[in-house]
């Protein structure tokens, strides 16, 4: 426990954060696009007087292991490991789990296969042919170097044999890391192929990628490690370890379906690339990728697979809340083939993205044959739906009259069908915004003296006669009225700084105080005739709250009251707190 201070007191979670999500400097905090939830205005805080972050959309928050683990899915034990190394302190005892120990295991296994099949393809004689075959292809030596490109030779057993006999691993272990498979006996399950070693973002590599050399009608083109403990095909994304420092100065990722693609691109000079190896684009996928950009371009094969990918992509990432468009490859099969054609021509064609809805019209030209009714009738259909959800009525024009050109009839037709698909489909969404103002069904009474701790907490620092013109027996929230007890016994004895008050509170009072120290007041804090003036509106308004609830009990009471004694006295009160109320 100690240790974990002594970490936290080293690190800086604003730089840290700031290397995941870019964040910008908004008066004493800085804020982002929440990366834990889709919104379009950004109410995720960092406090570097607190050292938390806290999203007020979603409700995530923390400190720099629970960043952590929330962002980078670390465990607590790896991202104390991890926070332990940067900040240069030792751990003294750390048991990793069991589950931890066979990850950690499987990850060295597959490091030192990625590096015997690098050995293999750079510097070994089997690897010859698999040198010439990447040349022919125009690989270049530094993209083998810098993607660890390898070579599995002819053999059943080599990597098995090295492994088992030289490093000592058990085999049943090397099954379970997805590179030996077990038959009658134990044989490598890449034999004869190109190695593309699959690094997860964080430069782990987590399993194989094979192309044969020569093509063979039996055994498929690209064979993969099967889903491990730390393979899950829909969560990796090819070639990020490499190009994310370049997605996120573009903020920008083209996504392409293969290895050789990426690799290509490259070369040519268009690094923001990820492959997302032929399969569809998950939502884990882009979730990852929204850590570094906002944009994304999908940029499959010219095939007709490729166009029902991008399709499929086109949905998965506008449910994800990202931004998406559309590179078509025109005059060749991939971006492997385009690139390595001109990486100039490549350079300049990344540029011309296009919107998702151009891309849907030229797809449908494609795939049906616009001159027949029937044909008219499929496109108007599946066109339709989509450009009804367009909600800027001049794009949504746009597209119409496009359509209505495509299809040759009257815009007239167009909107028609639209407004008839837009009906039947219709049901209202939860907005994901909906949490934005957790506070709504709070009384107003409680939104007041949150507000009054609020501004408080953060013009407190060096403006010690504030806090005593706050009167406790005005304050009816208990929350609020216990953190202002202990902000007055605590600013009795010490200066105050925000992070050793909230420090000594117990948790259910310290949430409070880190949510309404980081509430964003806008500028009101730098203008101090404003905030006198709010400040003591809000006094106001709580002292009026407080005496007309403090009159009607009395009113209450006397209704009640058989004793004329007391109800003379409670009507004397009465009216000495109403004089109090006017002079408010
Ligand atoms: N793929 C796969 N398994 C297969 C076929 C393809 O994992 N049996 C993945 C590979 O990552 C491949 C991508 O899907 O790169 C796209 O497939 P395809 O277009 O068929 O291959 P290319 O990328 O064109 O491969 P190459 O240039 O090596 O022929
Ligand atoms: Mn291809």
């Amino acid at each position: 426990m100690e240790q974990i201070e002594e970490i936290l007191s080293k690190i800086d979670i604003v730089e840290l954060i700031n290397s995941y999500v870019p964040l910008k400097k908004m008066g004493r905090n800085f804020k982002a696009l929440c990366p834990f939830h889709s919104e379009k205005t950004p109410s995720f805080v960092v406090s570097s007087e607190l050292q938390i972050f806290k999203c007020f959309g979603c409700g995530a928050g923390g400190n720099a292991l629970k960043f952590l683990t929330e962002y980078e899915k670390m465990t607590f034990g790896e991202a104390l490991r991890f926070l332990a190394d940067k900040s240069g302190v030792k751990l003294k005892s750390y048991q990793p789990t069991q589950q931890q120990q066979e990850k950690d295991k499987f990850l060295t296994i597959n490091h030192l296969a990625a590096e015997y099949y690098h050995y293999l393809l750079s510097k070994h004689k089997v690897g010859e042919e698999a040198r010439k075959y990447l040349a022919k292809r125009s690989i270049s030596s530094s993209s083998i170097q810098l993607f660890k490109l390898g070579y599995s030779p002819e053999s059943w057993d080599s990597l098995y044999k090295y492994l088992v006999a030289k490093k000592s691993y058990r085999a049943m272990d090397l099954v379970k890391a997805g590179l030996v498979a077990q038959g009658r006996g134990f044989y490598d399950r890449f034999r004869g192929r190109i190695i593309f070693p699959l690094r997860n973002h964080r430069n782990e590599v987590v399993g194989f990628s094979g192309r044969v050399l020569i093509p063979d009608l039996k055994g498929a083109k690209y064979i993969n490690t099967p889903e491990t403990a730390i393979y899950h095909k829909g969560s990796l994304l090819y070639g990020l370890e490499v190009t994310q420092k370049e997605i996120k100065k573009k903020n920008q990722a083209i996504i392409v379906e293969g290895e050789f693609d990426l690799i290509s691109s490259y070369q040519a000079g268009v690094k923001n690339v990820v492959a997302v190896k032929g399969s569809a684009l998950t939502e884990n996928q882009i979730d990852l990728l929204k850590r570094f950009c906002e944009n994304i371009v999908l940029c499959m094969d010219s095939d007709s697979a490729g166009d029902a990918a991008t399709r499929r992509a086109v949905e998965t990432s506008d449910k994800a809340g990202v931004n998406v468009r559309v590179l078509e490859i025109k005059g060749g099969k991939d971006p492997d083939e385009m690139a390595q054609k001109s990486a100039k021509e490549w350079r300049e064609k990344v540029k011309k993205t296009t919107p998702v809805f151009d891309f849907y019209i030229s797809s449908v030209k494609k795939r049906f044959n616009r001159e027949t009714p029937e044909g008219k009738r499929k496109i108007s259909e599946e066109l339709a739906p989509i450009l009804s959800k367009i909600t800027n009525e001049v794009v949504k024009a746009h597209y119409i009259k496009k359509l209505a050109s495509l299809l040759d009839v009257g815009e007239e037709a167009i909107s028609k069908e639209m407004t008839r698909v837009f009906k039947k489909s219709f049901s209202p969404k939860t907005s994901d915004d909906k949490n934005l103002v957790p506070q709504q069904n709070k009384k107003k009474i409680e939104l007041l003296e949150e507000a009054l701790l609020s501004l408080v907490l953060q013009k407190l620092t060096g403006n010690r006669e504030m806090i005593q013109t706050i009167e406790l027996e005005y304050l009816s929230v208990g929350i609020v009225k216990k953190i202002f007890t202990r902000l007055l016994d605590f600013c009795s004895q010490t200066d105050f700084e925000v992070r050793k008050f909230s420090l000594t509170l117990p948790a259910e009072l310290r949430e409070t105080v880190d949510r309404l120290y980081l509430h964003d007041w806008m500028d009101l804090l730098e203008n101090d005739r404003e905030f006198e003036r709010q400040f003591v509106l809000v006094k106001n308004e709580i002292k009026k709250g407080s005496l007309r609830n403090k009159i009607s009990r009395l009113v209450e009471k006397i209704k009640l009251s058989k004793n004329k004694e007391k109800r003379d006295a409670d009507k004397r009160k009465i009216s000495e707190l109403t004089k109090r109320l006017k002079d408010l």
